[in-house]
């Protein structure tokens, strides 16, 4: 194991630190928004019948969400190593056991089995801005949109090309390090992106049926909700805050020392939770407009976005600006769904970050070859939770993010000793006392109840 102490005798992190409070928010901002808000929570939403779907979500968003990135980057930043080597170091520190390795093991084997299907969306998404700027879509109609489309995914050489692509930018960036680069993208990016989703939401006042998206959102229809909806919402609001596998951990690890926990954690989810309800308030009324299906699944905002644009004035415009800007979105999470693989292989097999990068990066992508697969070749075969892809998509979203939450909140909460904790949180006052209420008892007491009855 490297050593990694200052002079003083302080931990600090072998991959260097972020240059300042706003640049760790960033970070964090970018891996959290990303396909989750635009592209998977619509058509979760959709899935599960909206309204008491969206609600169960925020809950779990703010008492759950919230203390496990708080827990997260608590733990990341006292152990200042990649997620495996952090959890064994503070687990024999604090007196318990080396085991919880495992914790960090499975957060890695999660991030890259993640990134093997979302990069093939992120594919989808550069394929999006070749076809927007082309201007298929210029006056097209529902059935072209669609059509156009399944021809897309239909090709598994076309959305391979496209993964291929995704993944190289990806290993291209990692390879680079954590600071450059990424701030900056991610500076222009996240304000961008928000513009053009209030462009999206006045077209959607104007011509979608605003009234019935908004009632479709906010009006919980209670016998709708199963508790496969409730995991499948605590689920997404793992995979949406990027939490769960030790992402936000790694992120921890190079923050510094007097940075705030709570109020960064606090700017992140407020940032992410609103984007995606925007892009939900954009997507829903082009949908009904439309007579599109809100439960059509992963093909939802590929099929209604590009409808809106091929109407509007400046649409061409329009359209390929927001897909760049969404390719930008699952880039800077993808940069951060490697982090904790590249980081270990780094520290652990003592690598070079570009050696590491390539070899994870060329794993992920031979995974992702079966999520590309399953679009087409291998789309009728079905088993469990459906497709390839859709396996692959529930074993992470819904078990093992929740399984990493609720392991992250009992170390948190139980195995961490109070002073250790509040001196990361940095206070013992109400704010800390809530936290600590919120990890100990009813994070990892939702998460537990929620999967037991959903498995069962
Ligand atoms: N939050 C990302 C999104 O919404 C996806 C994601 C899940 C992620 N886990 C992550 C990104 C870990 C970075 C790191 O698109």
């Amino acid at each position: 194991m490297l050593s990694n102490q200052d002079s003083a005798g302080k931990r600090t992190s072998l991959h260097g630190h972020w240059s300042s409070r706003m640049a760790f928010i960033l970070a964090v901002t970018g891996s959290a928004v990303g396909l989750g808000n635009i592209w998977k929570f619509p058509y979760i939403a959709g899935q599960n019948g909206g309204g008491a779907f969206v609600l169960v979500y925020l809950i779990c968003v703010i008492v759950i969400g919230m203390p496990v990135m708080m827990s997260e980057i608590l733990i990341g930043r006292r152990g200042r190593r990649n997620p495996i080597a952090t959890m064994e170091l503070l687990g024999k520190e604090e007196g318990s056991s080396g085991n919880w390795r495992w914790v960090g093991g499975m957060g890695v084997l999660a991030g890259i089995l993640i990134l093997s299907y979302y990069s093939v969306i992120a594919g989808w998404t550069l394929g999006y801005v070749v076809k927007s700027a082309s201007g298929v879509f210029v006056g097209a109609t529902a059935e072209a949109v669609s059509a156009e489309f399944s021809g897309f995914v239909g090709d598994w050489r076309v959305i391979g090309f496209c993964h291929t692509l995704f993944m190289s930018l990806a290993i291209f960036v990692v390879a680079r390090g954590v600071e450059r680069g990424l701030e900056q993208a991610v500076r222009f990016m996240v304000p961008a992106l928000l513009i053009l989703m209030l462009v999206l939401l006045g077209y959607s006042i104007n011509s979608g049926s605003f009234g019935e998206g908004v009632a479709f959102m906010f009006t919980p229809d209670w016998s709708k909700l199963t508790w496969g909806s409730v995991l499948a919402a605590l689920g997404q609001a793992f995979f949406t805050l990027s939490i769960g596998m030790g992402a936000i951990m790694a992120y921890g690890a190079y923050l510094p020392e007097e940075t705030s926990i709570t109020g960064a954690s606090a700017a992140v989810v407020t940032a992410d939770t609103s984007i995606a309800i925007l892009a939900g308030l954009a997507i829903f009324p082009l949908v009904f407009a439309n007579g599109l299906d809100p439960a059509d699944g992963p093909g939802l905002v590929f099929q209604t976005l590009p409808l809106a644009f091929g109407q509007m004035a400046g649409g061409v415009f329009f359209s390929t600006i927001f897909f760049v800007l969404l390719s930008f979105a699952a880039w800077t999470s993808a940069i951060g769904l490697m982090e904790p693989a590249v980081a270990w292989v780094v520290e652990h097999y003592n690598k070079s970050r570009s050696a590491a990068t390539v070899l994870i990066g060329g794993l992920i992508w031979v995974i992702g070859l079966a999520s590309v697969l399953s679009f087409n070749v291998l789309a009728e075969t079905k088993f469990l939770a459906g497709t390839l892809f859709d396996n692959v998509d529930y074993l992470t979203s819904n078990i093992m993010l929740p399984l990493g939450g609720l392991l992250i909140t009992i170390f948190a909460g139980w195995v961490m000793c109070r002073n250790s904790t509040a001196d990361e949180l940095g206070s013992s006052g109400s704010l800390y006392k809530a936290w600590r209420l919120l990890a100990r008892f009813i994070a990892p007491i939702g998460i537990l109840f929620v999967l037991i009855n959903a498995v069962t």
